[in-house]
């Protein structure tokens, strides 16, 4: 590789991303995806050491970077739930952070609080990798998505992509968005109750970027011409009042009966996890990718981006 500008770099926002730098991220995962299926592991990171510094729940994240760590040879400080670090004695995100940066050589930070992340880089002298930062961003998921999404299509250009459920708190279709609006032709339509609309400052930047972009509520009419149907779930715990979240957590509800007019070619996907959205029998469909390609495509990705953020 001749110049890594990944380098060395933190990753928390995917605005920071130009499509060459994507390019180079999806080759190295690709030849991470060639090393698990021949060898299983390398010694890329043998010396290096991670922090997985996780304020939030998560399973697919943490176990996918940890898992990531491990098959590239590194090895990892997990802090999985903060309730037995110094964050329950008043130990505030900046010293936190200060301090495992001093123990290892990045850290993978989930936080509940947007711009958590670009806090903590401030303060840490080692790479910081957003994790999701509240209802802010998820790069890496995004990254593991545009990632799914090319190898399913061979492109993102001129697809047409449907994202349906919590637009408001779903940091996965903010970062993910974004992305694809570095894309040339992509129509996006984002289907929604009125109370979880996608926020109005994301979307005026992606209609300045020239993007095509729809909201409406119903969603059945869209999938005959939809090629990525992005389904998410409503996110309980983002809401400050629960009969509102109770109102609108079923709204979407993706079963195989729905989808009979959906594209024949298309792909259903879901960062997961779900809580009722998708029906268990949709899994059986062969367009359900949210179980197999996305899930792995999030090992290989996090393998690269570890890859080529602490190796030269
Ligand atoms: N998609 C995702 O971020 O899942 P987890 O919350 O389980 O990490």
């Amino acid at each position: 590789m001749k110049n890594n500008s990944l380098y060395l770099s933190d990753i928390l926002s995917v605005d920071q991303f130009s499509k060459a730098d994507i390019a180079t991220i999806f080759a190295t995962a690709k030849k991470m995806e060639r090393i698990v299926k021949t060898k299983g592991a390398t010694d890329i990171l043998k010396g290096k050491i991670i922090t997985a510094l996780f304020y939030e729940p998560s399973s697919r994240t943490f176990g996918s970077f940890v898992t990531a760590i491990q098959r590239l040879g590194g090895g990892f400080i997990p802090i999985q739930g903060v309730q037995f670090s110094s964050v329950v004695k008043g130990e505030t995100l900046s010293d936190t952070v200060r301090v495992f940066a001093s123990f290892s050589d990045a850290i993978v930070l989930r936080h509940p609080e947007v711009g958590s992340a670009k806090i903590a880089a401030e303060f840490a002298n080692k790479p910081i990798i957003n994790a999701g930062d509240g209802v802010g961003e998820h790069p890496t998921q995004a990254l593991l998505d545009l990632f799914t999404i090319t190898n399913h299509f061979g492109k993102a250009d001129k697809l047409t992509i449907t994202m349906a459920g919590d637009m408001l708190n779903g940091r996965t279709v903010h970062s993910l968005s974004k992305l694809l609006s570095l894309y040339r032709g992509v129509t996006l339509n984002f289907v929604s109750p009125d109370i979880l609309k996608f926020p109005r400052e994301i979307m005026q930047k992606l209609t300045a970027r020239g993007m095509r972009v729809h909201e409406q509520e119903r969603l059945v009419d869209l999938l005959p011409a939809t090629d990525v149907l992005y389904v998410t779930r409503v996110q309980k715990e983002r809401f400050s009042d629960l009969s509102s979240y109770e109102k609108v957590k079923h709204h979407y509800i993706i079963t195989p009966e729905l989808l009979k007019s959906f594209k024949k070619t298309g792909i259903v996907m879901h960062p997961l996890p779900r809580v009722g959205e998708i029906t268990m029998d949709v899994d059986l469909d062969r367009r359900a990718v949210y179980i197999t390609e996305q899930m792995r495509n999030g090992m290989y990705v996090r393998m690269a981006l570890l890859r080529l953020i602490l190796n030269r």
